[in-house]
């Protein structure tokens, strides 16, 4: 099986796409390399060798097969990785640093001056969390995931997007916007804990869908005047809570993860990839809530009626908007509040919970039943694995 040939746009993040492949090249060159060493001298000389030449030297991926468990864990990660990609791809080329919309941009960056960078940021990340997930697949003699032959949903018509196939569809989106209250709260979802909806978002575009909906030289004011502007800021602000709203499952889905797996070095990746995912939901987290406060609350969508209101005014913690790191909450049963990542039960955070949470997201809308079998095939298996299980 062929895997995907990963081009990374120009999306000014330090490290360039080039580099990035490279590095990872040279790196696999690196293992394999030192393991024919290891096979030429035998077993009795390897011994002999400082151990920091060896097993120890973390730097190097450990020998040896991955259990089936592992292995299912790996695989749902890389397609997990594999969509945000696709989906991060979609922003970046029209809002990201080196992205070819301004006026998105400008809305974006009525958000944060730096959105443009921290989305071309963190569309690198995601292109390097699928790369490598498949390239340790591949070391292991296990096999990558490959979802090109799902690329089939159009691109925005919009200036600055390429006419390509999509994995996602970021033009009419169901946004949950119950994290924002869920990691201002006390309570826990693990313990049977709901949370309503901080902005209600239904049907909303994410990305401009065209240059007649939201011509592409739009100026982007505070607070956005005229029917277009306004438009414009309000498919900005739903990026800005899509993008929390992928995050924060992709740091509840690694946490899960981390229960399952079996070898240490299988935990040790995903618990480097998952601290990133919580990294990255902190920053949105923190960008979504200028979308809910002074000087910009108050945009309603002139097409949809998606209203961003200013939280801020209604009162009280679940509400404000600069509470941005989690609240401790109830965790274990008969001890202290926590501030912990939540959810990390399966049922709620799991492979499944994740496809289907993004199905209920409208990002898969005009996807194949062949696509939809092909993830959550990958999915129940993520989830059966247990920890310790050969
Ligand atoms: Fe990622
Ligand atoms: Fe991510």
């Amino acid at each position: 099986m062929h895997t995907q040939d990963i081009t990374l746009p120009a999306t000014g993040h330090a490290s360039s796409g080039a580099s990035t492949e490279e590095d990872l090249q040279a790196h696999w060159r690196r293992v394999v390399g030192r393991r024919s060493f290891l096979k030429g001298i035998g077993l009795a000389g390897a011994a002999a060798l400082p151990g920091s030449a060896l097993l120890t030297d973390s730097a190097f991926a450990s020998t040896g097969a991955l259990t089936k468990g592992d292995v299912a864990i790996l695989r749902f990660l890389a397609a997990a990785e594999l969509i945000e990609s696709d989906l991060w791809t979609q922003y970046a080329e029209l809002g990201g640093v080196n992205g070819g919309n301004q006026a998105y941009m400008a809305a974006l960056q009525n958000l944060d001056s730096d959105m443009p960078q921290y989305i071309a940021d963190n569309t690198d990340d995601e292109l390097s969390h699928a790369a490598f997930l498949n390239a340790y697949l591949k070391s292991k003699g296990a096999r990558p995931v490959n979802l090109d032959e799902f690329r089939t949903l159009p691109s925005s018509k919009a200036t600055g997007a390429r006419q390509i196939g999509r994995l996602t569809n970021l033009m009419a989106l169901d946004v949950d916007t119950s994290w924002y209250v869920r990691y201002r709260s006390t309570q826990n979802p693990d313990l049977g804990a709901h949370f309503p909806q901080a902005v209600t978002i239904r049907g909303q575009a994410a990305i401009p869908l065209n240059d007649t909906d939201t011509p592409p030289g739009l100026p982007a004011p505070v607070p956005p005047v005229g029917a277009q502007e306004t438009r414009m800021q309000a498919i900005a602000n739903t990026a800005g809570f899509h993008f929390a709203y992928i995050e924060q499952g992709g740091s509840s889905l690694y946490s899960i993860m981390a229960l399952k797996a079996t070898s240490l070095e299988v935990l040790r990746i995903i618990v480097s990839i998952g601290g990133v995912e919580t990294n990255h939901f902190s920053l949105w987290h923190d960008k979504a809530g200028n979308a809910v406060a002074q000087p910009l609350a108050g945009v309603t969508d002139p097409e949809t009626g998606v209203t961003f209101p200013d939280l801020n005014a209604k009162g009280g913690e679940l509400n404000q908007t600069n509470l941005i790191l989690p609240e401790p909450a109830k965790f274990l049963r008969g001890l202290p509040a926590c501030s912990i990542v939540r959810p990390t039960l399966d049922r709620l955070g799991g492979a499944v919970a994740t496809i289907n949470s993004f199905t209920a997201d409208r990002l898969f809308e005009g996807q194949s039943p062949k696509f939809f079998r092909t993830v959550l095939k990958l999915a129940r298996e993520a989830d059966a694995a247990s920890r310790g299980a050969v």
